[in-house]
């Protein structure tokens, strides 16, 4: 079977892990926890990281830290993973969702209706399938609207706008490391911001809100969040080859726009951008995304639909929500390809033109 976005390890990886067996740090504390914050916080630019054990756990401790609570509104894009929603739910907050322009993300005329008419007190702004939108517009907004604003960057490392990294424009970033990301720990999350508070306080919560006592005392709750440090030596040995990866999902996405730009529009890239290409993804101009699923599944290749939008999911049924069609245009069309690293070029052509004959 050929994956959507298989794992792909550098070659480092086992020699780490042993390093951290050999220390018996087999614990959510060790070396590799730190040097693989440090690793995050020096490629993407940002003064303090956590690892955590995903990225809606880290989202779900962004916005604790941020102090969203009990019946407050957060705007969040419709056209995402749920993954990027629910920790909204955990906070018993609600979630306000705001449809997507011609880049595939957060419309910024929306959203900025949105701040007028519900005041919420966050964004989450989903950086989708590796690309990055109008990203300064939206931090501008937030700014103008005195709103916080979290990245979901989960599928975005590495992407960048004007040279600066997608996870580094608002308030707090997140990043994910799932075994189907760009880079992998098997799960894995890491939160990043330039406020060493927020970072210190989702460490405690991240670490179940023990105060400084010599016996545990608890003037709050936390959850078990951290990263294991045998996980974090895998996300060193991962970042080590990022840039690597991007390189190559990039030219998987490349070529593939070159053999199907006849039947289907890809994604586009805002300029002054540089996505990661996490999935390439496409609409077909006449052809059913899930008729064409079928037939590569039946030829052993997985492909997906894109996300279906929040808006539309039974759980949000009663939501509020600023749409313009958009979101729901592209699940209708679109579809995700195989794009792991590994795959040669002789393979994406051959899943482009078993496209093309299904
Ligand atoms: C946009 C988005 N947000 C959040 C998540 C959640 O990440 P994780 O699986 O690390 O919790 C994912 C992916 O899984 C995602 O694609």
């Amino acid at each position: 079977m050929i994956h959507l976005s298989p794992p792909h390890m550098s070659g480092k990886e086992l020699e780490y892990i042993k390093k951290a067996f050999e220390s018996n740090y087999i614990a959510p504390v060790g070396e590799f926890i730190d040097k693989f914050e440090e690793m995050v916080k020096n490629y993407t630019g940002t003064k303090y990281a956590l690892a955590v054990v995903n990225a809606t756990s880290a989202l779900h401790l962004a916005l604790r830290v941020l102090g969203i609570k009990a019946g407050d509104k957060v705007a969040v894009s419709t056209f995402t993973f749920i993954g990027g929603v629910s920790p909204i739910l955990y906070q018993n907050a609600e979630p306000i969702f705001i449809d997507s322009d011609e880049y595939w993300q957060m419309d910024v005329n929306l959203l900025e209706d949105a701040l007028k008419k519900e005041r919420p007190k966050a964004v989450i702004v989903a950086h989708l399938y590796g690309q990055i939108g109008r990203i300064e517009d939206i931090a501008y907004l937030c700014k103008k609207y005195g709103v916080f604003l979290i990245e979901d960057a989960a599928e975005a490392l590495g992407a960048k706008y004007k040279n600066q990294f997608a996870g580094t424009f608002g308030d707090i970033g997140v990043y994910s490391f799932n075994g189907n990301k760009l880079l992998t720990t098997s799960a894995g999350g890491v939160m990043v911001s330039n406020n060493e508070e927020w970072i210190k306080k989702a460490k405690f919560l991240s670490t179940q809100a023990k105060e400084d006592f010599p016996w545990y005392e608890h003037e709050t709750y936390g959850y078990n969040y951290r990263m294991s440090n045998i996980l974090a030596a895998i996300g060193v040995g991962q970042m080590e080859v990022v840039e690597e990866r991007i390189k190559r999902k990039r030219e998987i996405f490349n070529l593939y726009k070159k053999e199907l730009s006849d039947i289907a529009e890809f994604m586009p890239e805002i300029n002054n951008s540089r996505g990661n290409r996490w999935l390439t993804t496409l609409l077909f101009n006449q052809k059913e995304p899930l008729k064409v699923m079928e037939y590569l599944f039946e030829r052993k290749i997985e492909s997906r639909p894109l996300w279906k939008p929040m808006h539309l999911q039974p759980l949000f049924r009663n939501a509020k929500s600023y749409i313009n069609g958009k979101s729901e245009e592209f699940f209708k069309k679109g579809l995700c390809l195989p794009s792991g690293t590994a795959m040669s070029d002789e393979e994406v052509i051959k899943i482009a033109n078993l496209i093309k004959e299904s």
